[in-house]
């Protein structure tokens, strides 16, 4: 009997059949468990006799299965072991990397030359309400200028009570940013983000970025307008040579209201800007509207107009981005086309700052 289960237990060839070997030597009904069951019905003499015999199979035949078990286990490990090598110097495949938008990438980079300036970034919902996307900016509800803007409706309708839109521009965060600060402290932000027109062409998104600038204080005045706007352009484009032409205009929120252009010249097929536009071989394109803040939007901010004044401009993200890295197709910017992305788009850790590292594309 002992012979008999020490073959079959080291003939047992895996973990599986020596399981089954254990039941049915010391399983419930497994043969040496029956011998042991036979002990009870015999006389003390002879159980005395057989009892050290069939308890001594036992522990043996339970020595035998745990050393048998420990000996597959360890061929199981060592097969293992054997065919699932790691090369650890291997170099590991590739994993494929997204790219910042060049649009995130321009913003970041107004932030940051901004920030060197004193300015902080404001922000406000893109659903606006009718008062600060229009009637805080004096845009009464019969005004012309809101049929200039195609706007989107979302509750209401042009100036109902009740009124929500997409916000047609940037300009509701220098309400909200003005309100925010109480009207009795100077105020330096831009505002980038989001805005809205019912309008879609080549040159034209339904959806597009603007950044809004905002500075109030005691004696703003144009001259600071216009070095602000010089001293960003230069460091955006990073370029010395910006000629900037300021030129009256219109908008319904500042007084007096200018456009200001910017030289530039064809280099390649690509708008470049830089030089006076009246030099030989340039002109002027428009690049952004602004104007020092009208007394009633002061007014409607907060502050008092007879003790505070300050400046305001609004200019397109897309069209500066555009200008900056040579994009041609304002549409491109919202396809979402991979291609289009790996080729224009920037490394996460393109960090852009005033002095340098800008626009290396990753
Ligand atoms: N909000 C104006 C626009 O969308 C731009 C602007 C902003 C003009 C601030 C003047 C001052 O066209």
């Amino acid at each position: 009997m002992a012979a008999d289960a020490a073959r079959v237990i080291a003939s047992a060839p895996d973990a599986g059949a020596l399981e089954e070997v254990r039941i049915g030597l010391i399983g419930k009904n497994g043969s040496v468990t029956a011998l042991l069951k036979t002990l009870g019905a015999m006389s003390p003499e002879a159980r005395a006799e057989v009892g050290p015999k069939v308890h001594g199979l036992r522990a043996r035949v339970t020595a035998e299965l745990a050393e048998a078990k420990a000996r597959l286990e360890d061929a199981a490990m060592a097969a293992q072991l054997a065919s699932e090598r790691i090369d650890l110097t291997l170099p590991a495949p590739e994993a494929p990397r997204g790219s910042v938008h060049p649009v995130s990438q321009v913003m970041d980079e107004l932030a940051e030359i901004f920030a060197d300036l004193g300015f902080a970034v404001a922000t406000g919902p893109e659903i606006e309400d009718d008062w600060h996307n229009f009637t805080a900016l004096t845009i009464p509800e019969s005004h012309p200028a809101r049929a200039m803007h195609d706007t989107f409706y979302t509750a209401g309708h042009n100036g109902g009570p009740g009124t929500m839109l997409l916000r047609t521009h940037t300009s509701p965060v220098q309400i909200r940013a003005m309100l925010a600060a109480g009207g009795d402290q100077p105020l330096r932000i831009i505002a980038p983000g989001r805005v809205y027109r019912a309008d879609s062409d080549a040159t034209h998104t339904p959806m597009f970025h603007q950044v809004e600038g905002l500075v109030v204080g005691r004696d703003i005045h144009l001259g600071h307008l216009k070095w602000t706007l010089e001293t960003f352009l230069k460091a955006f484009f990073e370029r010395d040579d910006i000629v900037l032409r300021l030129r009256p205009s219109y908008f319904p929120f500042t007084e007096p209201s200018v456009e200001v252009d910017a030289g530039y010249s064809w280099q390649g097929g690509r708008r470049v800007i830089g030089g006076s536009g009246d030099a030989p071989g340039h002109a002027w394109m428009e690049l952004l509207g602004s104007g020092m803040i009208h007394r009633e939007v002061l007014r409607a901010g907060g502050y008092d107009p007879d003790a505070w004044q300050g400046f305001a401009f609004g200019a397109g993200i897309d069209r500066l981005a555009m200008l900056k890295y040579g994009m041609s197709d304002l549409r491109a910017f919202f396809d979402g086309d991979l291609r289009w992305l790996t080729h224009f788009g920037f490394s996460p850790l393109d960090i852009p700052t005033l002095s340098g590292g800008v626009g290396v594309r990753g």
